[in-house]
């Protein structure tokens, strides 16, 4: 039985690929997932589970290496998978000392304990590996052709992205030096259920239900690569188990989209499905300050070394996350409570 210890899986896709792995794997893993349930960790997200004896939840900071360190000396740990962080970039323009701290601090902690654990005299222990679960943002923007490859300079832009950068750089670091066995992933905008409702697609299905203005930064037409979260599950799980020692892998959807696209598309969805609003809804808003126009992911290295493709098209997988959002109105009632509509009214004005 192979353990994995997952940060942050309380968080949207932290939940999704805890949800994967038991789907797939069922009890021929154990995994301890560690959180210390910041506003964007939920343990609604993990609610059929948490009782399953090859499960264990514990609160914890990845900053803190004395837990950590009971913890590898309690389990013996195969697999490290990071998804823990601060991840939402207009807060991260707002303050960005926590993503310091949690991003590019807690990355290099969490690795240096693993690496203790981990390391023999010479080497490493067999059938150990660290996954670090980046970001494309870390390349920065491109213009209206080209695409993001492994080998694309990073050149991040907002206090988020910088952070993943340097956390990417100090695992890259435990490779080089240590010969640590390790990999990065670098996916492009995740969707699906379990979203917190302050990124884009989220926000938008919740002020479509509760007929609130809809916020459009800028002119509406910057451009992200979609992926449905389950597929960026799959691919990790895929980059766990082949994924060449010491080698980043891209993740896309080959999916680009403006958010203005983006937009109608849900407020078509949710009419056809007998809610009643309207494209007046929609605000062109100030623009995200150093707002990146352009992400898009060239994933050929993944799709010929590991054969990933993605199982689920834009459609059928927008559709399943509108009615995921629709048919648990109570998970999102829980969240967009009064420090959601704080931050909302801080953020939007109103
Ligand atoms: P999220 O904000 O939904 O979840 C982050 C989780 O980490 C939360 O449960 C939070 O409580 C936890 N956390 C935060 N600080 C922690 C700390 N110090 N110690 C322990 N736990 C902590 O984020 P997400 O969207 O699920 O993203 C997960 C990872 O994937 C992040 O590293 C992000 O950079 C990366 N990523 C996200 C996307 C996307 O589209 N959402 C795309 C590519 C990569
Ligand atoms: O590309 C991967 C990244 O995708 C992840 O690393 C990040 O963790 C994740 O948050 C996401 O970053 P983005 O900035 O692309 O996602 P967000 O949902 O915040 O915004 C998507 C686009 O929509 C972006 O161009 C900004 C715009 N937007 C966003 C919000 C919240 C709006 O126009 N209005 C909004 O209210």
């Amino acid at each position: 039985m192979k353990t994995y210890l997952i940060t942050g899986g309380a968080g949207f896709i932290g939940s999704n690929f805890i949800h994967y792995m038991f789907n797939k794997y069922k009890e021929e893993i154990f995994i301890i997932n560690i959180d210390n349930l910041t506003y964007a960790g939920n343990l609604n997200n993990l609610k059929n589970i948490e009782n399953l004896n090859n499960y264990k939840f514990i609160k914890g900071d990845i900053c803190d290496a004395e837990n950590l360190s009971k913890i590898f000396k309690t389990y013996d740990i195969e697999y490290v998978v990071n998804f823990a962080a601060e991840s939402h970039v207009d807060r991260s323009i707002e303050d960005p000392s926590i993503f310091v701290k949690t991003n590019i601090l807690g990355t290099q902690v969490l690795i240096e304990i693993a690496k203790k654990y981990w390391k023999m005299k010479n080497g490493f222990k067999e059938g150990k590996k660290y996954i670090q679960i980046s970001t494309d943002e870390v390349y920065g923007s491109l213009g209206e052709d080209g695409y993001f490859t492994e080998k694309t300079l990073i050149d991040p832009h907002s206090p988020y992205s910088s952070s993943k950068a340097s956390a990417d750089l100090i695992v890259k670091a435990y490779y080089d030096t240590y010969r640590m066995p390790i990999n990065i992933t670098r996916c492009s905008n995740n969707y699906g259920p379990y979203q917190f409702p302050e990124k884009l697609i989220p926000l938008i299905i919740n002020n479509c239900i509760k007929n609130r203005d809809i916020p459009i930064y800028g002119d509406g037409k910057n451009v992200r690569d979609w992926l449905y979260v389950e597929d960026h599950c799959a691919a990790i799980d895929l980059v766990i188990n082949e994924g060449a020692v010491g080698e980043i892998y891209n993740i896309g959807g080959n999916n680009e989209k403006q958010n203005i696209e983006i937009v109608k598309y849900i407020i078509y969805a949710l009419k056809h499905k007998g809610l009643d609003v309207e494209e007046a809804l929609i605000r062109y808003v100030e623009d995200r300050k150093g707002h990146d126009r352009r992400y898009a992911i060239d994933s050929t290295k993944i799709r010929e070394e590991l054969r990933f493709n993605p199982s689920v098209n834009f459609n059928d997988g927008m559709l399943r996350t509108i009615e995921w959002y629709l048919n648990n109105k109570d998970w999102l009632g829980k969240i967009v409570n009064g420090d959601y509509m704080n931050y909302y009214k801080k953020f939007y004005g109103r």
